[in-house]
């Protein structure tokens, strides 16, 4: 009979004592706990992030860094847990594999070979996950620790994340599959043992190997990694960010905030602005004209601060304008793709009243952000 994993020996209750078959304890409770909190997080994560668009990128990011968090202290467990939880118990070798693939390697009570890979396979994927979210973050809306690494590497990290999103849905599925499959031919519920911690031993058992966990070390460590990376990550986001949009002139804001809001100068390329101001006398069916050294003033100012000198997601997305709308930042292909999920009567109601009215809907429009934590559309008013 295999022996128990724990170090104490499982006194047996009365219940264990009438029972034939000895329950043994496999999972520690930060193990279940984690893999508990890891399958929620990563569930919400995957809906918010398919389905929730950026107005639910808040939740998104919370269950994001829930998962990276869990999986960092995960880590350090597989190196101070018990037995069971120990990366050393459960290394996943080729031979090992091949030998249960061929079912020539008997129960295993803790992880088995294929088992093992899965965990090394989702937990790899949170990690991947969480850099490229956090470089899309950076990279595309200049916010977090990668805020200063550029649009560019933004846009690949993004397409990454997406990729990354995909294959551990498919690694859920399999281990799913893998559980069901294995519960069947054990005759045991794998998913009720994550629950409560315990199996049934068996004649013939692969028992976890014998290990106490290392709590204090295994506090400092988990300590150490979460406080070290935050401050690591504090840094990081410390950096100068090029490629901010800039703070409307006066001039701007004065003569072009009149009627609608200042658009920032970087919602829309030079050209686009050339194109507008000159021809401000019919300005979208009203006359806008303004005196000749004012109109230069705000064309020049305009032209300085344009798309092209601006790093942000709105600077590159709005940068190839319709030929037959030069000028107008909602006729942009980007604009019009961003927007495509919303229904025309949105934007008539109020308090939206139009496209154009950008703030509306994204709190720092004026500034020229457009972060999308800025963002919710607001409920209708009677
Ligand atoms: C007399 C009022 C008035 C003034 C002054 C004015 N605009 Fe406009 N502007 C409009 C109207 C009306 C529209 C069309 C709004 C719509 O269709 O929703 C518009 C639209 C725009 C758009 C396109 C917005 C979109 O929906 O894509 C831009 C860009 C713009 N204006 C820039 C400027 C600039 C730059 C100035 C200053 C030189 C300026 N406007 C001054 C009335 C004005
Ligand atoms: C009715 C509300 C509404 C109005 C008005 C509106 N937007 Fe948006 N915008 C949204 C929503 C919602 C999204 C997110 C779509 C998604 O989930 O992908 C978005 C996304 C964006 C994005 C990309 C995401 C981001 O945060 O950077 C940009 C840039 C943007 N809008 C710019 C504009 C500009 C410029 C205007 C004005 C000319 C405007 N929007 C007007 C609702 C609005």
């Amino acid at each position: 009979m295999a022996q128990p994993p724990q170090p104490k020996p499982a006194r047996p209750t009365s219940a264990a004592a009438l029972s034939p078959e000895p329950k043994i304890r496999v999972w520690d409770l930060f193990l279940r706990f984690s893999h508990w909190l890891l399958a929620l997080s990563v569930t919400i994560a995957l809906l918010s992030g398919f389905f929730g668009g950026l107005p639910k990128l808040w939740l998104h990011l919370i269950v994001g860094i829930t998962a990276l968090v869990v999986v960092v202290l995960r880590l350090t467990w597989g190196f101070t847990g018990p037995g069971s939880a120990r990366f050393a118990d459960f290394w996943p070798s080729p031979r090992a594999i091949m030998a249960h693939l061929a079912g020539r390697d008997g129960r295993h009570l803790g992880h088995n070979p294929l088992g093992a890979l899965m965990v090394f396979a989702l937990l790899g994927s949170v990690l991947a996950l969480a850099i490229s979210g956090a470089l899309s973050l950076g990279g595309l809306y200049k916010i977090g620790p990668f805020a200063a690494d550029g649009f560019a590497l933004g846009s690949v990290a993004r397409e990454a994340h997406e990729i990354f999103g995909f294959l551990i849905l498919a690694l859920i599925a399999a281990h799913l599959g893998g559980v069901l499959f294995e519960s069947l031919r054990g005759k045991e519920n794998l998913a009720r043992a994550m629950v409560t911690g315990q199996k049934v031993g068996r004649p013939g058992d692969h028992a976890p190997m014998e290990r106490q966990a290392r709590m204090a070390m295994s506090l400092a460590l988990g300590l150490i990694l979460l406080v070290g990376g935050t401050l690591a990550l504090v840094k990081l986001a410390k950096r100068p960010v090029d490629g901010l949009p800039v703070v409307t002139s006066s001039l701007v804001a004065d003569e072009c905030g009149a009627c609608h809001m200042a658009y920032p100068a970087s919602l829309l390329p030079k050209q686009a602005w050339q194109h507008l101001m000159a021809g401000l006398d019919d300005h979208f069916g009203e006359d806008a004209s303004l005196a000749p050294e004012t109109t230069v003033a705000i064309s020049q100012w305009l032209a300085a601060n344009a798309a092209e000198s601006a790093d942000t997601l709105p600077a590159h997305v709005f940068s190839n304008p319709d030929p037959m709308a030069l000028g107008q930042i909602t006729a942009t292909p980007g604009w019009k793709a961003l927007h495509h999920d919303i229904v025309a009567e949105t934007f008539k109601r109020a308090p939206i009243f139009s496209q154009g009215n950008c703030q509306a809907c994204h709190k720092d429009a004026e500034g020229g952000r457009f972060s999308p934590l800025a963002l919710s559309i607001p409920s209708p008013k009677k």
